[in-house]
């Protein structure tokens, strides 16, 4: 079943690039793709800050082939991004926009309005604002917004920056990338892994990319030491951050399976690996509160990465999404060898950063019900920033009331007040069967104190955190009686 294939290929400057990892001992499978470029002499335009994904300094395009045949062009964070995870794609630098006698329209843009002074960030904002010129046309201010709240600048001001997206993103996409992707879109399909699992082997490092569920339980199986990776956005600061030598990886970004998705009359079935921004799409209409949390998950370019499954499979008691699913009753599927089993999420994380996941499981879907009982629910975030930034405390909450405003059901779910996330059990026994009224919402509160013991860190003390948790108790009070349930 594994083939043992020592190179991966990907599309760069317009041709098929191949990286044979026997041949090159510099590089490894967990190399980042900012390292790499940067270690390329004509792709030096791309910069790191961080190493984080916080900054944006190192954003990239990366165009994959949709279900059309054309392609579809995310920015992602390059420092986040493993050698491997280049296979079968279209790697897009800023050297391939333009050059200073012929600039792209963004490029172009940037110069008119005067959006750069050092021009430490220029390279990611463009490349970002270049994504954004390639999947809107004229783009509102909220559009705009969300496409470089992933970039930071610490010179110029974001105003001329917002100017240069505003007036160059309105030619329907259309650029010199439209004429080659005719040419590009069979480099991208000749390149997919149809039978074979990719097993690269170099500096000790053995890393594989398999194409089907089967394929990594039989991984999993003969390697069940190995990482699972899929958006790498947690597991990749654990090289640019910690320095650690991972020695065995199943990179799962490649298996289609785990990127579908169904939504019947009941569910909304999600695939594992969807990522979240495709999940933040896949929300809008019928889960309003999963919309919004993902609305303000890192940034565009993370999302653009990041996946459910990665979300739920680290288990972090400041992940955003594991509140707001058990609000909405979600449960997982795993997926092991002798088949699948069913969980609810509330039973699937266990503790901190622990599971019910066995070392030969994946997560393969996320199963989410509608809401048909007419329950309420909303999802709360408090961070230091609104946007790029991880929960101090944060919170999923469900209620269901009577016709006369008794609470029938209630979840108060949070998340950043124990070592994992979990239900305000003793405040929500003070409340069922009663009217939902400030007064009983405010007596009820003190029972925070009862279902948590927070600890202080840098982000709040311990104090803080147990005050924000009572007053969003009080805050869904106040929400639910402006939509009066
Ligand atoms: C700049 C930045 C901002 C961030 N902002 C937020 C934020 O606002 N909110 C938030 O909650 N998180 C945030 N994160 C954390 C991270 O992006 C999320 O946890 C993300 O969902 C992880 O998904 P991934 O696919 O990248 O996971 P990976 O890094 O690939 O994996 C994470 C863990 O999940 C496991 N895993 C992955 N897929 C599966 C699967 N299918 N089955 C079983 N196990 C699996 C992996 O083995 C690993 O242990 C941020 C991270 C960065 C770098
Ligand atoms: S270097 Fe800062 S986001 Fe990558
Ligand atoms: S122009 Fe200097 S950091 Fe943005």
């Amino acid at each position: 079943m594994t083939k043992y294939s020592s190179k991966i290929s990907f599309v760069l400057d317009g041709e098929i690039a191949e990286i044979d990892f026997s041949e090159n001992k510099f590089l490894s499978p967990t190399m980042t793709v900012l390292n790499f470029l940067r270690s390329l002499p004509n792709h030096k335009g791309v910069k790191e800050g961080c190493a984080e994904g916080d900054c944006g300094a190192c954003t990239v395009v990366l165009g994959e082939l949709n279900e059309d045949g054309g392609v579809d062009y995310k920015a992602i964070d390059s420092c986040l991004v493993f050698l491997p995870m280049l296979q079968g794609k279209q790697l897009i630098t800023i050297e391939n926009l333009g050059t200073s006698a012929n600039l792209h329209p963004v490029q172009k843009a940037m110069v008119d309005t005067d959006g750069s002074q050092c021009g430490y960030c220029t390279p990611g904002f463009i490349m970002s604002m270049f994504a954004l010129y390639k999947n809107y046309n004229n783009p509102d201010r909220e559009t705009i917004d969300d496409c470089l709240t992933g970039n930071l600048c610490r010179c110029t001001g974001y105003r001329p920056i917002v100017e240069a997206a505003e007036i160059s993103c309105v030619h329907d996409g259309l650029d010199q990338f439209t004429d080659e992707e005719s040419e590009i879109a069979p480099l991208l399909t000749a390149m997919k892994i149809a039978s074979e699992t990719l097993q690269l082997e170099s500096n000790g490092q053995s890393y594989f990319v398999p194409n089907s569920i089967e394929a990594i339980l039989q991984l999993r199986k003969e390697y069940p030491e190995a990482l699972l990776v899929s958006g790498a956005t947690d597991l990749a600061l654990k090289v640019t951050k910690q320095k650690q030598l991972l020695k065995q990886l199943i990179d799962i970004s490649q298996v289609e399976a785990l990127r579908q998705y169904e939504e019947t009359a009941d569910d909304l079935v999600l695939g594992a690996g969807l990522s979240l921004e495709e999940v933040k799409a896949l929300s809008s209409e019928n889960f309003p509160a999963l919309f919004d949390t993902l609305a303000v998950f890192g940034s565009l370019q993370i999302r653009n990465l990041a996946t459910l499954g990665g979300n739920l499979g680290s288990a972090s008691p400041i992940g955003d999404t594991p509140p707001i699913l058990m609000a909405y009753d979600a449960s997982v599927v795993l997926h092991g060898l002798d088949g699948e089993r069913t969980l609810k999420l509330k039973d699937f994380i266990t503790g901190y950063r622990q599971t019910e996941l066995s070392n030969n499981e994946i997560i393969s879907k996320i199963i989410i019900p509608k809401v048909k009982d007419g329950s309420f629910v909303k999802w709360y975030k408090i961070s230091k920033r609104k946007d790029l930034d991880i929960s101090t405390v944060s919170a999923g909450f469900r209620i269901k009331l009577s016709e006369d405003q008794t609470v029938e059901e209630l979840e108060l779910i949070y998340g950043g007040m124990a070592a994992m996330t979990k239900n305000a059990d003793n405040t929500v026994q003070a409340l069922v069967g009663k009217k939902w009224t400030r007064e009983n919402v405010e007596e009820a509160m003190n029972f925070i104190d009862k279902d948590f013991t927070p600890i202080s860190d840098a982000r709040s003390s311990k104090e803080g955190r147990r005050v924000m948790a009572r007053n969003l108790v009080l805050k869904f009070w106040a929400d639910t009686a402006a939509v009066n349930v």
